[in-house]
């Protein structure tokens, strides 16, 4: 597995690469299980797997938030190299945002309800940063995880809308055994609130209303951002002991 920083380096890298078909698993780190199943079904689908690790701040409106997002990238290395990760891109700051942020990937509808309607700019920062990347590693496929469905359906409509030659893959959620959707985020959970997080999902589950849903949660002492159901999605996003969880379940017609 190689480890590469420069980004003028990975694109040596890709040049010698040729027709092999390429698949694309991008991530901020602090790999756990969700990740590790994007990789192995780049793996099983692809020929060469490229992994790519950036803690993106601008995609982070709450400073604190990015200020206590776990790092660990010795583990992650040592998981993508056991999940046959070929090339690991991680890019630096400046060279990858060498404009300083000057021209930005906006979306003017879908980034504005949800989580963005709760995290200002949020979209921006993740489909500039998603833009950037696509354009550099020149993918086959890019994988995502469904549990930011909001993220995946945008990036999706953001590389149909640019001609982007990736098919953008969306990959179901994995779950703890009780139904937490695991996210890099759970790690901060205190004992308490770690038991609790899981009702998000049951609640989100149960056919009852968004309101109802919502009601519950608040009942629970989730304090709730959004429940809401889109063309027969239920979104949810809700603060449980300072860690704010995402999910989403397609609800049964
Ligand atoms: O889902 C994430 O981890 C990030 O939003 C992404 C897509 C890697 C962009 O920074």
């Amino acid at each position: 597995m190689k480890t590469v920083t420069s980004i003028k380096q990975f694109r040596q890298i890709r040049k010698t690469l040729g027709t092999s078909k390429l698949g694309f698993v991008p991530t901020m780190g602090a790999l756990h299980q969700g990740h590790i199943s994007l990789l192995e079904r780049s793996v099983g689908e692809c020929d060469v797997t490229v992994l790519s690790i950036f803690l993106n701040p601008t995609q982070f409106n709450n400073p604190d938030d990015l200020k206590t997002y776990p790092i660990t990238l010795q583990e992650d290395l040592e998981k993508a190299a056991q999940a046959g990760v070929d090339v690991v891109l991680l890019p630096e700051y400046d060279e990858i945002y060498s404009d300083n942020f000057r021209f930005q990937v906006n979306e003017n509808n879908f980034s504005k309800q949800l989580c963005g309607a709760h995290r200002d700019g949020h979209f921006t920062g993740v489909l500039t940063i998603v833009m950037k990347l696509l354009n550099i590693v020149k993918a086959e496929k890019a994988y995502f995880g469904e549990k930011d469905y909001q993220q995946f359906q945008l990036i999706k409509d953001m590389a149909d809308a640019f001609f982007i030659d990736a098919e953008i893959v969306g990959c179901e959620t994995i779950r703890e055994a009780d139904g937490l959707a695991m996210s890099s985020r759970n790690t901060h959970l205190k004992d308490e609130a770690r038991a609790l997080a899981p009702v998000l999902h049951r609640l989100i589950s149960e056919e009852a209303s968004d309101d109802t849903v919502a009601h519950q949660l608040k009942g629970y002492g989730f304090e709730v951002d959004y429940i809401k159901t889109i063309a027969g999605r239920r979104y949810a996003a809700a603060i449980l002991g300072q860690v704010r969880l995402i999910d989403n379940i397609r609800l049964r017609q």
